[in-house]
């Protein structure tokens, strides 16, 4: 009875809903209703019919189950498509569907289906059975059949065909079907795995009307298969970048006399463009062999032809220095031109001979080539139309200053030289349109010109690793979003006043510099993001309204001279995810749920603060870093510590913590650094460290952080180039030399003496300090479980029994230290296995017999042994077969350290400082401010998408430098 009721709704509630599908035939209305439970629709919005006849043409049943988060695979009853005869356009992409149920008689579908052109099956899960019914369309002419488990059959009639992203295999049976698409022009085979070499017997070769045909991205390896490629005449467009394919370019390509658009970036090619095919594509607009490995003459001599290229990109290529003179001037006249990156010893600007000659450039990139001399302002004077000029990463001296006005000239990038002088009036007032500059990381000095501030069009200005002094021009402040003055030498009392107050101010970078004032200023500038003023001379407390810049997620108050408490108004900052307060007099108490649960980084180190931490941060899952070390906390380490499953590096050294080593912290798999020393903690040691699955981890969610987004490249056509330029440029030159502005930096007290880690050193830094407490009873065998560790520091506790011989699988030890304590028995000799160890500490111990004097224990000294009566042998003047009592007194030496900071070398006391300065280096998303830039994190975001999607390696490499670029990371 219930049911019937049901059925009867449901049915009036269809009907209903048809009114919507207004001009449909009554039939047609009918079928509709019969589709809908299938696909569970909401309404009709995706039906149109055509307004004379009243059939329907057009279905758009896209992703109609997915509202329900139904992912289910499901087969469709293709016979509820039959009536709608006329059906030009059919979308069932995102649907799930596994395959349909064809009607009984065979050639049913494709008769009544006769008009239907597109078809879209993307994104659901076929398989083959749905093709053979499809493959008789006779007026089929796009098919989209993007991430599904399909192989091709027989569609001789198709036109488009879309395989992105579609997982080809076996190899063999694929490339016999495409061979029979005969018609085909249109073959999209992006992002696939086409398992092993392309060289397959005839792949493509009887596809003679192809006009375009992409296959990037597939994992494609081997020589190109000449045969089948010579008889593609028709092409225009061919993209084979992000492959691996090898060799030389077919030399029959010289009759591919259409071909318009070619991609063979990054590809393993062994060829040159002198002798290669592509000196005669002369109908050539767009070329790239970015990391294609090809040799590049860099007089451009065998393109000078090519008049209609208009973009040529060189990137990451090797170029051969030759000097040839052309007799006359060439023909290439390009609109964009990319050469970064490009390895070549003695490349100077002057080796480009044919940028002498070109007057029509837009966009030009020569970053990352270490080119010497002045800036090139000719090449400015020369191409009055260019708009974006990207030089980073060069060595040019002097800032010189066109000597016209350059209206078009949108983004300029010169970071990263060596440039000294003065930013001049001058040179303001000729870029009078630009949006974004970057001068960071030179030498540039004096002031930062008023000028600069008459630029409205600037939105982005990173002037950032400079030497600037005075004040900072205020009216700057009236215009920018993103903006970067941080490491200058820039003073005076930073205000805003309040017919200034510029609300599209969402990056605000003004650290290491010798700004004096309060905070006042804060709870205007309600858009910020990113806000960084540490290492300044501020005063004062962070105010309570601080509480209105809701969109922070970055906030940097570290090393000033603000005092009072830590506002529990923070937790109002609901998007923020770094927190650094560090260095500073803040005293009291930590309010209860200080900050919102998303926080991920959170150092509050050397301040006054004290009190117990009783629920302090419970509440913040997403807790990767906590640094409260150096404070006055006491009480019992909480419990809640265990449930934050993200939490890799812990610092509480240096408070008045009491109790025992809380087993909750057992569950922690994450967990790379631990410095619990100097605190009054007792008990056993935790056995339960481990397995941890360490530094990846960590990785991972550094790298996900949402203030490393964006590159500082702007958004330029090849931006999805850059990222890995820009990496094996900082390869070639060595961390060592990358500016200090980036600097997500961990002091580290490991081998002696406290370093700085950061960037990859830190991510492999893996450590456990528990010295200084009243740690008693053994130490346990479990404790080695942590393979990856570098840094064992157990000294200055009451440890008592054997030194494990588990010890021996922390096969990465750098540095071991178990001095001071009471440990019986002999230095196991399996220790000598170790061969990293640099650092090895069990001075003042009860330790007996002879000293291992292999390997790596050849090169510890007495040092190492002191206060120990009965160990005996090399370094240790007494020898094993005598028995002379050595005179030496134990001295502990805890209790200093935190009030001087200084590290007692002597003792070997080791322990892990670990203090964070925050980097906000790279852009954070300002979507909502300006719909450019939205734009641009989309696509950014899309490309994360396309190219992790594409190949892992890419992906990682893409990754990685968004990685470094937040963290520049320095090796030590
Ligand atoms: C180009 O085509 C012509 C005729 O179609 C042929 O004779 C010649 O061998 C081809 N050249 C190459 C390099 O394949
Ligand atoms: C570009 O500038 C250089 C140096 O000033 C000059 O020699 C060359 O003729 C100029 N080329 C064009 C096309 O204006
Ligand atoms: C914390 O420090 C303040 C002074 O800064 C003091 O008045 C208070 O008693 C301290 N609280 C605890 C629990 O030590």
């Amino acid at each position: 009875m219930k049911k019937k009721t049901l059925w009867v709704l449901v049915v009036i509630w269809g009907i209903a809903c048809l009114c919507g599908s207004r001009g449909c035939r009554e039939q047609e209305r009918i079928a509709l209703l019969a589709l809908k439970p299938a696909f569970e629709l909401p309404s009709w919005e995706g039906v149109k019919c055509n307004p004379t006849t009243g059939r329907v043409t057009q279905l758009m049943l896209s992703a109609s189950r997915a509202h329900r988060f139904n992912f289910k695979t499901w087969y469709l009853n293709a016979s509820l498509l039959l009536p709608f005869e006329e059906l030009k356009n059919l979308d069932l992409s995102f649907n799930n569907i596994g395959g349909w149920i064809a009607p009984k008689e065979p050639n049913l579908l494709s008769s009544r289906l006769s008009k239907l052109e597109v078809l879209d099956l993307s994104f659901n899960s076929l398989d083959n059975s749905i093709l053979s019914n499809l493959g008789t369309i006779p007026s089929l002419q796009c098919m989209f059949l993007q991430h599904n488990n399909l192989s091709i059959k027989n569609l001789s009639h198709l036109e488009n065909l879309h395989l992105d992203g579609v997982h080809l295999k076996p190899v063999g049976t694929i490339v016999q079907a495409l061979g029979a698409l005969s018609s085909l022009r249109i073959l999209s085979l992006r992002y696939n795995t086409i398992e092993g070499t392309i060289t397959t017997q005839g792949y493509l070769g009887p596809l003679t009307s192809l006009r375009l045909l992409s296959s990037s991205t597939s994992d494609l390896s081997g020589d190109l298969p000449y045969q089948s490629l010579c008889n593609l005449a028709k092409l225009e467009e061919l993209d084979l970048s992000f492959n691996g394919i090898t060799g030389r370019l077919p030399t029959c390509w010289r009759n591919m006399t259409s071909i318009r658009i070619l991609n063979l970036e990054d590809n393993e090619f062994t060829d040159s463009v002198t002798s290669s095919p592509l000196s005669s594509l002369t109908s050539l607009e767009f070329l790239s062999i970015s990391g294609a490995h090809f040799d590049v003459p860099s007089s451009l001599g065998p393109l000078s032809n090519h008049s209609r290229l208009k973009v040529l990109l060189l990137d990451d290529t090797k170029l051969t220095i030759d000097t040839k003179v052309a007799s006359s001037p060439p023909r290439l006249q390009l609109k964009v031109f990319g050469m970064s990156n490009s390895q070549s010893k003695g490349f100077i600007l002057t080796s480009l001979g044919f940028l002498n000659h070109q007057y029509d450039l837009r966009i030009m990139d020569l970053s990352s080539n270490d080119l010497p001399g002045p800036f090139p302002a000719w090449l400015l004077e020369n191409n009055t139309k260019l708009e974006k000029l990207l030089m980073a990463n060069n060595l040019f001296t002097t800032l010189e200053v066109p000597s016209m006005t350059l209206f078009n000239l949108s983004m300029m990038d010169i970071s990263n030289n060596n440039m000294r002088g003065e930013l001049t009036p001058k040179f303001c007032a000729n870029v009078p349109n630009l949006v974004h500059l970057n001068l960071s990381a030179n030498g540039l000095e004096r002031s930062i010109p008023y000028e600069l501030g008459s630029i409205k069009s600037l939105f982005f200005l990173d002037l950032s690793g400079n030497n600037f002094s005075g004040g900072l021009p205020i009216h700057l402040l009236d215009s920018v979003v993103i903006l970067n003055v941080a490491y200058n030498n820039l003073q005076g009392e930073f205000v805003f006043s309040d017919d200034t107050m510029n609300l599209n101010l969402s990056y605000l970078r003004i650290g290491h510099n010798k700004f004096t004032g309060n905070l006042s200023f804060l709870s205007s500038h309600v858009n910020l993001w990113v806000l960084d003023i540490s290492n300044n001379f501020f005063i004062g407390k962070i105010p309570r309204l601080i509480a209105n810049l809701s969109s922070l997620t970055a906030l940097d108050l570290s090393k000033n001279q603000l005092d009072g408490a830590v506002p529990q108004e923070l937790c109002n900052l609901g998007g923020l995810k770094y927190l650094d307060l560090s260095d500073n007099n803040l005293y009291g108490p930590l309010p209860s749920f200080f900050v919102a649960q998303e926080v991920s980084h959170i150092h509050l180190n050397r301040n006054k603060l004290n009190g117990t931490i009783v629920h302090a941060l419970s509440n913040s899952s997403y807790l990767v870093t906590l640094d409260l070390s150096e404070n006055e906390f006491s009480g019992s380490i909480p419990h809640w510590l265990g449930n934050l499953s993200q939490l890799s590096i812990l610092l509480l050294r240096g408070n008045s913590f009491d109790g025992t080593f809380p087993k909750q912290l057992c569950s922690l798999k994450t967990l790379s650094i631990i410095d619990i020393s100097q605190n009054n903690l007792f008990g056993p040691l935790p056995s339960c460290l481990g397995p941890i699955n360490i530094s990846r981890d960590y990785a991972n969610k550094v790298t996900s952080a949402p203030y490393n987004v964006i590159t500082n490249g702007g958004w330029s056509p090849w931006n999805y180039v850059r990222p890995f330029r820009t990496e094996s440029y900082q390869i070639r030159r060595g961390w060592q030399e990358e500016a200090p502005l980036a600097s997500h930096t961990v002091g580290f007290t490991a081998k002696k003496r406290l370093d700085s880690y950061k960037g990859y050193a830190l991510l492999e830094m893996v450590g456990l300090d528990f010295s200084c407490n009243q740690f008693s009873g053994e130490i346990p065998p479990g404790i080695a479980i942590l393979q990856d560790m570098l840094v064992l520091n157990l000294s200055n506790n009451k440890l008592t029994g054997h030194i494990p011989t588990s010890l021996l699988s922390l096969t990465k030890i750098e540095s071991i230290d178990l001095s001071y304590n009471n440990l019986i028995g002999s230095i196991p000799e399996e220790l000598t296995q170790l061969n990293f160890l640099e650092v090895f500490n069990v001075s003042y111990n009860n330790l007996s017999g002879a000293i291992p004097n292999k390997n790596q224990f050849g090169a510890f000294d007495e040092s190492s042994y002191y206060g120990n009566h009965l160990l005996c042998g090399v370094p240790l003047s007494k020898n094993c077969l005598t028995t002379i009592d050595l005179n030496c007194s134990a001295t502990k030496s805890c209790t200093k350290a935190k009030e001087d900071g200084f590290i007692d070398q002597e003792t070997f006391y080791i322990s892990f400082g670990v203090s964070y300065t925050m980097v906000l280096l790279v852009i954070p998303v300002v979507l909502f401010i300006n719909p450019q830039w939205r734009q641009g994190w989309f696509h950014y975001v899309e490309l994360v998408i396309t190219i992790c999607r594409g190949s892992i390696f890419t992906c990682y490499y893409f990754v990685q430098d968004s990685f470094l670029k937040l963290s520049n990371g320095r090796t030590i």
